[in-house]
């Protein structure tokens, strides 16, 4: 699988990696930087090991951001709260395939919403578990890491699968988004470009520098 050059990739900071307490100034430096959407990463304690923020901050920071908020919802069961979220503000909600029994109906749920549904996998899901849902999606989320906290290593085992989803996706006709979150990096972002990814989401690679700016131009691939 080949690389596309003519493909602009789409840089997303996910602000789990932000200085929580200046969140409004963190959206601004990184859309003055360069950034194409917001990551915004929901956690609840129960699907992860971690507790983040819910819809409520998600509202808040919508006036302070002109870019698209991609809401990667980590949460079980996640069908009571995505009326919530897309009232909140956000643009792309995407849930994981291993929250629950119907992600079929999740799906549909956020599609009728009015929202760009997404489908998460974790990295012990095979990309098979797409296949009876890909017509249903806009973007399709490989997760490189297991979630639940910024800050890992990315799994190079996940590789394989993205190349497969690319695919997957190529095969449907559709235009879906090839998306990737967890140790996202300027050594590990030509590997999944290559691989068939064409969505990045990074948030210690962009918020633990002092140049976003830069941080962002090196995950597409232009020189610091
Ligand atoms: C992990 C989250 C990621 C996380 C990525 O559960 O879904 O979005 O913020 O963090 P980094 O880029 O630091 O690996
Ligand atoms: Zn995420």
């Amino acid at each position: 699988m080949s690389e596309r050059p003519d493909t602009p990739v789409v840089v997303a900071p996910s602000i789990l990696a932000a200085d929580f307490s200046r969140l409004r100034e963190e959206l601004h430096a990184v859309e003055a930087a360069g950034a194409d959407w917001i990551h915004l990463d929901v956690m609840d304690g129960h699907f992860v090991p971690n507790i983040s923020f819910g819809p409520v901050v998600v509202k808040s920071l919508r006036p302070h951001s002109r870019l698209p908020f991609d809401v990667h919802l980590m949460i079980a069961p996640a069908d009571p709260y995505l009326a919530a979220f897309a009232d909140a503000g956000a643009d792309r909600i995407s849930v994981h395939a291993e929250a629950g029994p119907h992600l079929h109906r999740s799906l549909q749920t956020i599609r009728a919403l009015g929202k760009r549904p997404g489908v998460v996998l974790n990295p012990a899901t095979p990309a098979e578990a797409l296949a009876h849902v890909l017509d249903l999606v806009d973007l399709v989320l490989v997760m490189t890491v297991n979630p639940g906290f910024g800050g890992q290593s990315f799994l190079d085992s996940q590789l394989s699968k993205i190349a497969a989803v690319r695919h997957m996706i190529d095969a449907s006709g559709r235009s879906i988004a090839l998306e990737v979150d967890g140790g996202i990096a300027p050594e590990t972002s030509p590997r999944v470009r290559q691989a068939g990814a064409d969505t990045l989401v990074a948030g210690t690679s962009i918020f633990g520098t002092h140049d976003y700016a830069a941080a962002i131009a090196a995950l597409r691939g232009a020189p610091r």
